[in-house]
């Protein structure tokens, strides 16, 4: 591992663990979405190892073993309870995980033992390495948080060698949807805009019943028409993407989808032009959900 490129403010022990940390920034940076993530994730701190892997296994399916090998020099931004860095810690040599949020002391007690892995609190604006440094950066579900994506995006790519490689996960803006899905959509954004602002406690239960009501029922209705209907039409289903995913990542995500109060959604196109003015190459977005997910390499 690299020596931070600048000094901490404090730094905490957790475990084994040292976690220094650095000022989360100030301009990129939505603090309380930061704040709400930090509640978040000392909640959802336990994913199995299966889900873990059965959900890594989807992020992952366009990364190649020569693209993160245990040679790799990674760096894990925004990396929230560390389930990725879990992911991929037996298969890279060195991991630098990152968060701004509180989340990141849970992460470095859970993953305690993992000896290739050093857990940081820093933002995107004061990733504490010089540019240049990585051979693969990850950063999936993170950056449609920051107030400025491709700004963040930029800040990123410059932490990663030329010819490195970055998986990038962004929400989508439904372009592959059609009418109705996108209907069902924005009206659950509406549900978003208020239970985002209700106090924590609170935000989690209606989350929670949420999930209940409008998660599992579709997730219902998706196997249903598996099973009566041949060919693909149960993927048309709103939040099929669940369909044999546990309570666990369902709960969690229905907060993250109604509790956070800044989310954005991008286009192919946008987070192409994004990746582009970045000074990507080679893209290769995934056919397969999370939508959109896509590697590239820096040029
Ligand atoms: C939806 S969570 C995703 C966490 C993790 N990547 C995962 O998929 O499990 C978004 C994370 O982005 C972090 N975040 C928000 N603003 C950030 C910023 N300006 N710089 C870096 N991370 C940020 C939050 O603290 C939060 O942990």
């Amino acid at each position: 591992m690299e020596p931070y490129n600048t000094s901490e403010l404090s730094k905490r022990q957790v475990g084994a663990k040292e976690v220094y940390c650095f000022n989360p920034g100030e301009e990129n940076i939505d603090l309380e979405t930061v704040e709400s993530f930090g509640e978040e994730w000392m909640k959802f701190d336990a994913f199995s190892a299966e889900e873990i892997k059965n959900a890594g296994d989807q992020y992952f399916d366009i990364v190649t073993e020569k693209q993160l090998s245990n040679s790799s020099y990674v760096l894990d931004l925004g990396c929230g309870s560390g389930r990725w860095t879990k992911y991929m810690a037996s298969k890279a040599k060195f991991i630098e995980a990152i968060d701004p949020s509180e989340a990141v002391f849970s992460a470095a007690q859970a993953y305690n033992d993992l000896k290739n892995v050093r857990f940081t609190q820093a933002g995107v604006d004061t990733i504490p390495f010089n540019d240049n440094t990585f051979d693969f950066v990850i950063s999936l579900g993170v950056l449609h948080h920051i107030p400025d994506t491709g700004k963040a995006l930029a800040s990123l790519i410059k932490k990663l060698k030329p010819g490195g490689h970055a998986l990038i996960y962004l929400y989508y803006a439904l372009d592959n949807r059609g009418f109705f899905y996108k209907l069902i959509f924005n009206a659950s954004t509406l549900l978003r805009r208020v239970v985002s602002k209700l106090p924590h406690s609170l935000k989690q239960f209606v989350s929670d019943a949420l999930a209940i009501c409008i998660y599992l029922p579709f997730i219902a209705l998706s196997k249903v028409i598996k099973t009566v209907v041949p060919g693909n039409l149960y993927m048309k289903v709103p939040l099929v993407y669940y369909r044999d995913k546990s309570w666990n990542i369902i709960r969690n995500d229905a907060l993250d989808r109604f509790g956070t109060p800044l989310e954005q959604r991008f286009t192919k196109e946008q987070i192409l032009e994004m990746l582009v003015a970045a000074g990507m190459e080679k893209f290769l977005f995934s056919d397969n959900e999370p939508y959109w997910h896509v590697l590239a390499q820096k040029k």
